[in-house]
């Protein structure tokens, strides 16, 4: 017999209708506070926005709505003192409050329940739970967007190797690598950016699921608790939970691009590569190799892009079958969502002091960035610009390559004589396209790894960087 038996108890706000309290393994498997706690700052300010409402229609006298007032003031600092004195027999942090109501402030403490379920908070304190954790994570974003922003003007006219199948393509500026990310990252913000705006509709006054007889004005929750408008249907807005998902979505799509950032960083921190160096305090030692210097941090971010992406997975794979309206199986969204959000609040934060903290290694990227034929493609180009058709030039250039391969050097130790050999377009003035900065400032749309086209970018990556910061 479990010491939940008692139908009475007063954390568990159903047993009216019982002989007797449930089974220990059930309880066990249905109690929710030691996770739904973290909601408590959404569930009272829920709570204030029924007892302003409840006191609108009558329910509660001026001085009734007042002392519950105070009573979710108190509770308030207790759990924010971490204070709140949880008993065995609270099944979820609604009942947990309301038992507690009861207790300081006696008959009306029970007066609260009205007109609302348990199904309409917990998707209004999970909606507002997300709204928060999409702005600080917006904001985190700004933060390392600005990390990549500092690098990138640091080493403006720096040359580096752009690879495709992480073979060496083409000459670029460093800045424009590190700034690719900036742009990559703006989506990412984007996406919780969409998802919260998205999810900003309010659910409260829906009761179960049909809503309520007493009167409440939905519209009144929503003002009063920040949301752009109501939800339209009640049983859609106690049974949905895709706003949870496109969170999850969102951050397992900003794990991925910070798996591959964390990547990059390992591969540049090799000695084969040797571009960058990782700084001291986001670098870890060997417990048995006193010289490795290891990019652990670097490696934590990529492999906690699994977890998040399981994060997702799991709450999606929760949804899928469920009929309308609310099935308790729904208690699953709530650990996957505060999962991935914990993961990014640390992940962000160490891998912005990760690319703060990279010491490039200048002459290594230049050497990089013109071997394999980095130039192969412009003097291709070279020869569309003299009217030769690109197929025809890819297949020149091709046989340069190959001449030069067999010779042992790069494109330009060539001797002119062998160039004329393989095409007559192939002449002294060809010469000019084996230099890498002029590969790269040629390339000077909007778009391109030009310096003066990189400069004009950095400024706009800056202003992304601040939206996000400010956000
Ligand atoms: N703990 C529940 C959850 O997280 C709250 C809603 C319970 N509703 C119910 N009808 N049992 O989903």
């Amino acid at each position: 017999m479990s010491e939940h038996q008692d139908p009475t108890d007063a954390g568990r706000l159903w047993g009216g209708r019982f002989a007797a309290g449930p089974d220990e393994a059930a309880w066990a498997i249905g109690v929710s506070t030691s996770f739904d706690r973290h909601l408590w700052r959404q569930d009272l300010a829920g709570s204030r926005a029924h007892c302003h409402e409840l006191h609108r229609i009558g329910v509660l006298t001026g001085d009734e709505r007042d002392a519950l007032l105070d009573g979710l003031t108190r509770c308030g600092q207790l759990f924010a003192a971490e204070a709140f004195p949880f008993e065995p027999t609270d099944e979820d942090v609604h009942g947990a409050i309301e038992r507690w109501l009861v207790e300081e402030l006696g008959a009306v403490g029970g007066k609260l329940r009205a007109g609302r379920s348990r199904n309409d908070q917990i998707a209004s304190d999970l909606k507002l739970w997300c709204r928060d954790a999409c702005d600080e994570v917006v904001a985190l974003i700004g933060g390392l967007q600005q990390a990549f922003v500092e690098q990138a003007e640091t080493h403006l006219g720096w040359h580096a190797p752009g690879y495709t199948h992480l073979q060496r393509g083409q000459p670029v500026l460093l800045s424009h690598h590190l700034l690719a990310y900036v742009w990559m990252l703006d989506r990412d913000a984007g996406r919780f950016r969409d998802a919260r705006a998205r999810l900003n509709t309010s659910t409260l006054a829906s009761g179960a699921m049909a809503g309520q007889t007493l009167g409440l004005d939905p519209q009144a929750y929503a003002d009063q608790l920040g949301f752009d408008r109501v939800a339209e249907n009640s049983m859609d807005a106690v049974a949905s939970r895709d706003f949870a998902l496109e969170v999850l979505a969102a951050a397992a799509i900003l794990a991925v691009t910070l798996s591959r950032l964390g990547e990059e960083i390992v591969l540049w921190a090799t000695s084969e590569f040797g571009f960058a160096r990782v700084g001291d305090g986001f670098s870890t030692g060997s417990s048995i190799m006193p010289q490795k210097r290891n990019p652990d941090i670097a490696e934590l971010v990529r492999g906690k892009a699994g977890r998040v992406i399981g994060d997702l997975v799991a709450l999606l794979t929760t949804i899928k079958a469920l009929p309308l309206t609310y099935d308790r199986d729904l208690q699953e969204d709530k650990e996957p969502v505060f999962d991935a959000i914990a993961t990014l609040r640390l992940a962000l934060p160490a891998i912005t002091g990760t690319v703060a903290s990279l010491r490039f290694d200048r002459d290594r990227l230049a050497e990089a960035s013109v071997g394999g034929f980095a130039l192969a493609t412009d003097l291709a180009e070279e020869l569309v610009t003299r009217g030769v058709p690109f197929r025809e030039a890819h297949e020149i250039v091709g046989a340069v390559v190959r001449r030069a391969e067999e010779q042992g050097v790069d494109l330009d130790g060539l001797d002119p004589d062998a160039l004329q050999e393989i095409h007559p377009a192939l002449d002294a003035d060809v010469a000019a396209r084996f230099d890498a900065q002029e590969a790269i400032d040629r390339r000077d749309a909007v778009n391109g790894t030009a310096t003066v086209a990189v400069r004009a970018q950095l400024a706009r990556a800056r202003e992304a960087a601040a939206a996000n910061l400010e956000h």
